[in-house]
């Protein structure tokens, strides 16, 4: 039987690609890598793995849906059946949430719905509260909005700076995310 063949979006680093890709039996298979930004570390990442990419600048288009309708195009070609988020910082438009309903989930840093958007760990350090968290989400037109998958509390601790912060919720995230993942293509 072959494998769920599946995409991941990125626009960074890629710490999260990474712990899919490092995950133990991951029921699915990464095919491509939709990625905004040409110089993003994610991308060295897909190519140690030899997994093929698709770039695109977002200005070199005249609308999302322009850009959208092509990665449509890519991910049908490719029998992709899930979309996973893992940092990819733009909102997804109607081509895509129609194309793809129901199978589109994104990984977020905070326990939603507290501090969405950008610089979610910087929002909740300076916000001063006691906890935030980790939030894997089916994804809608919104902002980190959508129906909730799974959530993890994380402390903020007295002595922690933002970095130290950063590196704790960061190793939620690659813990928790390919165990959703894992339980989402099984079901
Ligand atoms: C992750 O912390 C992810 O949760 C966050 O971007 C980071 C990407 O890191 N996503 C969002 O803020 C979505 N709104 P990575 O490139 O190392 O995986």
């Amino acid at each position: 039987m072959s494998m769920v063949k599946v995409a991941v979006f990125a626009s960074g680093k890629g710490s999260n690609f990474q712990a899919m890709l490092d995950a133990d039996n991951l029921p699915c298979e990464i095919v491509l890598l939709v990625c905004d930004q040409q110089q993003a570390g994610v991308l060295d990442k897909a190519k140690q793995h030899g997994i093929e990419t698709f770039v695109f600048s977002a200005k070199n288009y005249e609308s999302k849906e322009a850009y959208e309708s092509e990665i449509a195009e890519q991910l049908r070609k490719k029998g992709i059946e899930w979309i996973f988020l893992a940092g990819y910082m733009r909102l997804i438009g109607p081509t895509l949430l129609e194309a793809y309903e129901g199978k589109i989930v994104n990984i977020h840093p905070s326990y939603l719905p507290a501090f969405p958007g950008k610089d979610a760990i910087g929002q909740a350090f300076e916000a001063g509260v006691e906890e935030t968290g980790v939030t894997v989400h089916f994804i809608d037109e919104g902002m980190d909005t959508g129906p909730i998958i799974e959530q993890v509390a994380v402390p903020i601790l007295a002595n922690d700076t933002k970095e130290t912060l950063q590196k704790r919720i960061q190793a939620v995230e690659h813990r928790l995310y390919p165990q959703v993942i894992r339980e989402l293509i099984q079901k």
